[in-house]
């Protein structure tokens, strides 16, 4: 076989389903829009606004925070749009990893799942670095204190060496994944609306403490920082595809899973705009460089009794975002192991848990790692740059479905198409293009290695390489 066929053989929408149909467990149908944007939201809304809002508005964009999350929404809204008509044609898990094996062959879905696989790892330590932040608020809010050498790492100075809470969190979720406990809808819309109260809460207990002067100046590091911020806060919004994954589960898809992804990532907008306009209006954006800044804001206006119901609500709220993840990652891996791209141990299930444990493991170990040694923002930039370049992926490949299969059935057809997606590659390029050099260089690194990893494994072991067409 030449080279270019291998890399363009393609999965059918036929093989996807059947994939689907073969799982150990038949999905109920009961989930409602309602239900699709609590999902959203448990996935949405944690350590971005929490924390990175802060770091963001301290070191990038000042009180222009508020622009950088209209542009980093806007970003994500366009793209949004061509993930709901792909989840709501193909309604599997395993997300765009798929629609590209459909689209575009297998060397494209490689490079999405190898990139997925950086996303979604990756963003775990990030997430519990935030988890990690008020935790130890909540706990001296409380009197305990803990020392600064365990809650920080030894890359962030300050002392630090390493971030022990942010380890605990991450064993604790894996081990839940092990088991295979599954969050339910109830305890996730139980969580969310916490969540949201906390978030609404800030919102006006912090308005009256709002002193427009600390909004001026309002650029101070020009439009070039609002891209800047804009490429860091972009991860508040990371997790909206998460709804495409329960479109087995729905109801009725076709009308519930773009009112779902849209609805989740308009309400996040509104919060996250409300809140930053709020953190950077009360106190001096220079302030926010902390690790738990909206609990620190309110500290610095007194109200220190507001501080621990925040930190408690932050916590259950990037807790949500956690077991989400830490899902999305193992049904990653297990993808591409079961196609054959990655070897089988990955995607052997535990014969008791009947969970993928091998890769629950190796998750375990690099998450705690990382999260235990390297700082927020290096991760943060890193899994950023993994994500923007998914959802480039998704939206290219809305226009050559349209393109090369206009017979598929589409339930929702996305507006616009080819302008919505190609709107959609546009600003997330230039938000790539905000990310720094370190950031490129990693992410290029990363793919060489994917690279190896197909050219020496996955093109031969293949499940497409042994079937008669493509031999
Ligand atoms: N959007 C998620 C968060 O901010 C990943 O924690």
């Amino acid at each position: 076989m030449t080279h270019s066929k291998e890399f363009f053989r393609r999965k059918t929408l036929e093989m996807i389903l059947a994939d689907a149909e073969s799982e150990q467990y038949k999905l109920k149908k009961s989930l409602t829009a309602v239900d699709l944007v609590a999902l959203g939201l448990g996935a949405i809304i944690g350590t971005g606004i929490f924390v990175l809002a802060g770091v963001a508005a301290a070191e990038k964009s000042g009180p222009s925070i508020v622009l950088s999350f209209i542009l980093a929404g806007l970003a994500c809204a366009f793209a949004a749009i061509s993930y709901a008509e792909l989840a709501s044609m193909f309604p599997i898990a395993g997300s765009t990893y798929n629609y590209a094996y459909i689209a575009m062959g297998e060397f494209i879905a490689w490079i999405i799942g190898w990139d997925l696989i950086l996303e979604y790892v990756l963003a775990l330590p990030a997430i519990a670095l935030g988890w990690s932040s008020y935790f130890t608020n909540l706990l001296s809010s409380l009197g305990v204190n803990i020392p600064g050498w365990a809650t920080h790492s030894s890359l962030q100075g300050s002392g630090g060496l390493i971030n022990i809470p942010a380890i605990g969190i991450l064993i604790i979720i894996a081990i839940l994944n092990y088991i295979g406990a599954k969050e339910t809808a109830t305890i996730n819309n139980i969580g969310v609306a916490f969540k949201v109260f906390v978030v609404l809460f800030f919102i006006f207990v912090g308005i009256s403490h709002v002193r427009p002067v600390n909004w001026q100046p309002f650029m101070p590091y020009g439009w070039k920082g609002v891209f800047k911020g804009a490429a860091i806060v972009f991860f508040a919004y990371m997790g909206f595809d998460a709804v495409s994954t329960a479109a087995e589960e729905t109801k009725n898809p076709a009308k519930d899973m773009p009112i779902g992804i849209l609805g989740s990532l308009g309400i996040s907008t509104l919060l996250y705009i409300a809140v930053s306009a709020i953190l950077t209006g009360v106190v001096s954006y220079g302030e926010l460089k902390d690790t738990a800044p909206v609990a620190k804001a309110l500290g610095l206006i007194g109200l220190n009794w507001a501080q621990g119901l925040v930190s408690l609500g932050a916590i259950i709220a990037i807790t949500t975002v956690l077991l989400v993840m830490f899902y999305g990652a193992t049904r990653i891996i297990f993808a591409i192991s079961r196609d054959g791209l990655l070897p089988p141990t990955f995607s052997k299930v535990h014969p008791k848990f009947r969970t993928p444990a091998f890769s629950i493991y190796l998750i375990m170990i690099v998450t705690t790692l990382a999260a235990g040694f390297l700082p927020i923002d290096i991760i943060a930039e890193l899994v950023n740059m993994g994500t923007m370049f998914a959802l480039i992926i998704t939206s290219a490949a809305v226009i050559v479905l349209r393109y090369k299969q206009p017979e598929l059935p589409r339930n929702f057809k996305a507006p616009g198409v080819p302008l919505t997606p190609i709107l959609a590659i546009f600003f997330i390029l230039l938000l790539m293009l905000s990310l720094s050099w370190q950031t490129w260089v990693r992410f290029i690194v990363w793919f060489v290695i994917g690279l190896f990893i197909y050219f020496g494994y996955g093109r031969y072991h293949s499940i497409l390489a042994k079937l008669k067409e493509y031999q």
